[in-house]
Order: C-alpha cells, then sequence, then structure tokens
C-alpha cells in the first residue's frame, strides 16, 4: 500500500516543490491542506495547484472563527507581546494548523504529516512539538531541513517538475500573514540599522501620507473580549478586520524590533499588526481601571509568561491552562469602552469608562471637600517609611564608627 502524507500547503514555492519532493523521495500520496487563518489569499487558487501538481485530495478549511475565538481572543486577554512588541501572530496559527493536519491525517489514515517550516525558526518547534502532543504516533516530516538545497536549486527542480513559479518568486520577503497581523522577512531587512524599505508594508500606509486628521475609534470590551467598535456590535473576525483597516489607514501597527528565537539567533523582525496594536493598548487600559494593583502586578508577570510559552511553541503545555485559568478569572470584570485616537502612526488611548470602574472621583480629586482623609496619611507615611528609616539609620551609625 502507499504511504500517504498530509502536507501543510500555502501554495508559494517551497510547499509546491515540497508537494513533487514527497511524492518523490517517499513514494507517497499527498494530501494538502491549507487553512484560511484570514490571511486574504485565494483559497481556490491554491487548491487548483494543488491539485495540478498532483496531490490525492485537498483540503481548504475556513478556521477564521475558530482562530478568532480560541486563539487570538485568549491573546488579548493575555495582552500577548512577546518580548514587550510582538502580539505573536504568526505563532497563534501553528498549533491549530498542527490540530487540522493530525485531524486530516486521522480522517485519511496516514501516517505522516509535513510541513514548510525550515530548521532555523520557531515554526517547526510549535508545529511538532504540537502535533506530537496530539498524535505522538503520526510521523513528522520537515523536507526543508532535510533536502539541503539552496534557492537556485529549488527553482531547477520546479522547472524540471513543471511546478509553476510565482512571478512575485524574485521578490526577496518571506511573508507570514492572519487576521491578528503580516510578518515580513528576509533581504534587507536582515540589515538591522537599515530602515525597512516602503516597499515591504501591505496593511498600513506610512505615517507621513495618512490622513491629516485624527480619527476616534471606541471600543467595547465584555469579559476582556471587544465586542463592539463604535456602538456597532461585531463578530470577532468582522470585528479585527475592521480594526486592521482603520488602524491601518492611519500608519498603525508597524512594528521592528530585534527578536530572540527560540533556537538561540537574534533576528530582526518586521510585522505589521494594526488591530493588536489598538486591541491590546485599549485593553490594557481597561484592565488598569478595573483590576486591582495587586491583580495588575502579577497580572504582568502571567502575561509575559503566557507570550514566550505561546511564542516558544508550548501552546498545549498544561502551564498555559493553568495561566488561562487565572487570565479568565480577572476578564469577568473587564467591563466598558476605550476611546482611542489614531493620527498619522501614533496610538494614544484618550478616554475609558466602566460600570466595574475602580476609579472613585471623590477619592482621586484634589479638591478639598474629598471623603479621602489626608489626616491618616501621616500615620501610614511613618510605617511605610519604617524599614527604608531603619537601614539608612544603620548606615549612618557604621560610617560614623568606621566598621
Ligand atoms: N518571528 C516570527 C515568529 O517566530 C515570525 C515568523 C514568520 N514565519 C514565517 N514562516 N514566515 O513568530
Amino acid at each position: 500500500m502507499t504511504r500517504k502524507i498530509v502536507l501543510a500547503y500555502s501554495g508559494g514555492l517551497d510547499t509546491s516543490v515540497m508537494l513533487k519532493w514527497l511524492q518523490q523521495k517517499y513514494n507517497a500520496e499527498i494530501i494538502t491542506v491549507t487553512l484560511d487563518v484570514g490571511q486574504r489569499e485565494n483559497l481556490r487558487a491554491i487548491e487548483k495547484k494543488a491539485k495540478d501538481l498532483g496531490a490525492l485530495r485537498h483540503y481548504s478549511i475556513d478556521a477564521k472563527d475558530e482562530f478568532a475565538e480560541k486563539y487570538v481572543f485568549p491573546a488579548i486577554k493575555a495582552n500577548a507581546l512577546y518580548e514587550g512588541k510582538y502580539p505573536v501572530s504568526t505563532a497563534l496559527s501553528r498549533p491549530l494548523i498542527a490540530e487540522k493536519l493530525v485531524e486530516v491525517a486521522r480522517k485519511e489514515g496516514a501516517d505522516a504529516v509535513a510541513h514548510g517550516c525550515s530548521g532555523k525558526g520557531n515554526d517547526q518547534v510549535r508545529i511538532e512539538v504540537t502535533a506530537k502532543a496530539l498524535a505522538p504516533d503520526i510521523e513528522v516530516i520537515a523536507p526543508v531541513r532535510e533536502w539541503n538545497m539552496t534557492r537556485d536549486e529549488e527553482i531547477k527542480f520546479a522547472q524540471e517538475n513543471e511546478i509553476p513559479i510565482p512571478v512575485d518568486h524574485d521578490k526577496p520577503y518571506s511573508i507570514d500573514q492572519n487576521l491578528w497581523g503580516r510578518s515580513i522577512e528576509c533581504g534587507v531587512l536582515e540589515y538591522p540599522d537599515v530602515e525597512p524599505p516602503e516597499e515591504i508594508y501591505e496593511w498600513t500606509v506610512s505615517p507621513e501620507e495618512a490622513p491629516d486628521k485624527p480619527e476616534y475609534v471606541t471600543i467595547r470590551f465584555e469579559n476582556g473580549i471587544p465586542t463592539a467598535i463604535n456602538g456597532e456590535e461585531m463578530k470577532p473576525v468582522e470585528l479585527i478586520e475592521t480594526l486592521n483597516s482603520i488602524a491601518g489607514k492611519h500608519g498603525v501597527g508597524r512594528i521592528d524590533h530585534i527578536e530572540d528565537r527560540l533556537v538561540g539567533i537574534k533576528s530582526r523582525e518586521v510585522y505589521e499588526c494594526p488591530a493588536a496594536q489598538v486591541i491590546i493598548e485599549a485593553h490594557k487600559d481597561l484592565e488598569k481601571m478595573v483590576l486591582t494593583r495587586h491583580e495588575i502586578s502579577f497580572k504582568h508577570q502571567v502575561d509575559a509568561l503566557w507570550s514566550t510559552l505561546v511564542y516558544t511553541g508550548l501552546w498545549m503545555d498544561p502551564l498555559k491552562e493553568d495561566l488561562d485559568a487565572f487570565i479568565d478569572s480577572t476578564q469577568k470584570r473587564v467591563l466598558g469602552e476605550v476611546k482611542v485616537k489614531l493620527y498619522k502612526g501614533g496610538l494614544h488611548v484618550v478616554g475609558r469608562s466602566s460600570p466595574l470602574s475602580l476609579y472613585d472621583l471623590n477619592l482621586a480629586t484634589y479638591n478639598i471637600e474629598s471623603k479621602f482623609d489626608q489626616k491618616s496619611s501621616k500615620g501610614f507615611i511613618d510605617l511605610w517609611g519604617l524599614p527604608t528609616r531603619m537601614a539608612h539609620a544603620l548606615k549612618r551609625r557604621r560610617e560614623e564608627s568606621d566598621v
């Protein structure tokens, strides 16, 4: 019986070459899978290409809603920004892709899944850890780690095997996109001292080209997730897409930073994540109004750990579920509206309100008729500063006696 391999297929040159290479090298039938996670690509064309290249069957899976609700929403609740900057957009999609690969493999009776990730990145880890946790008996094949082909050799292989070479194959950039963001790598971007050329951006205009008038958006949150924009209720996917386009139009969402990959490499990463930046900024702001200072300071640590787990491929680790339990418990009170101003690449929260607000004007006001009893501050300061005063008293004594 011929072997069956399920391949995560993007329609690009790498995975197209892979489709043929796997057929030849493993003498296998290839079943291709493409997920729609909001990457704005023509899934029909990808399906046709897979079939033309001899895929036994192709699965086009619309996973947009699932991606938004089960992956992006938890990331919002966790204010997920890896190393303080990257909204883990690519990282969020990988466990979902792995899950679907395994699902299709089971259905098709395949004993292996294959992916197009290189041996230098995070994506291989994310896909393989998840696939192996779900299905230890299914082999994972990573052709790029095995075949050792240069770009030119790949193109030669493509020509020999009648694989259509995409018209833009000479563009040096490697792109990955989904609802939550767009990652751009390679080419001149590998020189961290060089400003990214304007041509790499697709979701955002440059701040210089942005409208001269600011735009305000009000985001409503319920249980920590966004539910409406400017008073209009929206489904998850629609809401995120709407914010991607509004904020992108104002030049908001560009990220350029040095990132630590799990495999130890530092890399320069460029992203466009307009909706992610706006939503997380607004969400963090609202949390400051409804959570206590103790909750906020602990949650900072939990959020950072959550982001690191997801970035490093441990979506399936029980620790993430444990952290989710804490996060969800805090999010029950994250209810309210946040007003954001977008202007020429700038994103500023300019107002917030919540029925569960802990802000009390009567306490905070500097007006004289406040219910805050200023007299009690005196004793409070005595005790609060006690350890510091003791330490300094000792320091002085030691200086005087020279011990
Ligand atoms: N550095 C980012 C991450 O690890 C982006 C990876 C982009 N992946 C890709 N296959 N182009 O999440």
